[in-house]
């Protein structure tokens, strides 16, 4: 598909600036993941789990250092693996594993299955179908296992968000029901520059990702809902590790979201 090969193509220009900013501050914390992902995994412990679009694998070694088994990371980037090989190396993480897959195409080429399938922040909107994802996903789960996921809210997708940045006005730009792909030039700005890159994102809204999960087999734990984001979108308040809050739209915009899932019996 024209499309990820892009998204592929555009990932790729991040990896090296990525690589050198995670480094460092893998160095200076035990773990970046935001605190709200931390809270809700809870006891990890000597779990296996399978990351899913795992970057260059900064928040694969967090997620290690909680204890983990078996650890892999899978994302599309070339690029991106190779540098998460080297933090690999940099960390001591002899039994992790990076993987290079589209997490469309996945689940044909891997029959291993985990406690625990990860995925988080900054993920689904670069996936066309999530029917077919969410089949990736029962099918790398044990029966016992458990799917989790920490995305930002697609009610905030809908938005223009330069002017929700600049000026704190909402105005609807996108489509919530049925978006098609919203093409864009650039790329990055969260621990890289910004790079100019044809890129594709998909807007799902939050009852298509919950019923994807449910058609696949999945038991849905918990849905909830977050007045914060991981990012700084611009003028936020720091409010925890890696979360953000606009203090004026405190209980009234939800922002992210986490699912926790189960194998249905
Ligand atoms: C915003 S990052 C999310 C990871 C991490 N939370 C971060 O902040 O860097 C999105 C990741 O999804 C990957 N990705 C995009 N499309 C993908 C696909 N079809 N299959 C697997 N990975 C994909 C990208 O290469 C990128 O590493």
């Amino acid at each position: 598909m024209n499309e990820i090969n892009k998204n592929k193509e555009a990932w790729n220009l991040l990896s090296k600036e990525h690589y050198f900013n995670f480094k460092k501050q893998l160095e200076e914390n035990k773990t970046l993941l935001n605190d709200n992902i931390v809270k809700e995994l809870g006891n990890i412990r000597f779990k296996s789990l399978i990351h899913l679009q795992c970057n260059i694998g900064q928040d694969t070694i967090s997620l290690a250092r909680m204890g983990l088994g078996k650890v892999v990371g899978v994302d599309l980037s070339d690029e991106n693996i190779f540098y998460a090989n080297k933090l690999k190396e940099d960390f001591n993480m002899e039994k992790m594993e990076f993987i290079e897959s589209d997490v469309l195409e996945f689940g044909d080429k891997h029959n291993d299955l985990y406690d625990i399938v990860f995925t988080s922040e900054g993920v689904l909107g670069w996936l066309p179908d999530l029917k077919k994802w969410a089949k990736v996903v029962r099918g790398l789960l044990k029966d016992d296992g458990f799917f989790y996921v920490y995305d930002s809210h697609p009610i905030l997708h809908i938005f223009d968000d330069r002017l929700i940045a600049e000026k704190r006005e909402f105005v609807l730009k996108y489509d919530y029901f049925n978006a098609k792909a919203d093409l864009g030039y650039e790329i990055g700005g969260y621990a890289a520059g910004v790079k100019h890159a044809e890129n594709y994102w998909w807007n799902h809204s939050l009852s298509d990702i919950v019923n994807a999960l449910i058609e696949a087999g999945l038991e849905i734990e918990y849905l909830h809902e977050f007045d914060t984001l991981f990012w700084d979108n611009g003028g936020m308040t720091h409010v925890g590790r890696s979360l953000y809050q606009y203090p004026e739209f405190r209980n009234k915009l939800p922002m992210s979201y986490s699912i926790k899932a189960k194998v249905r019996k």
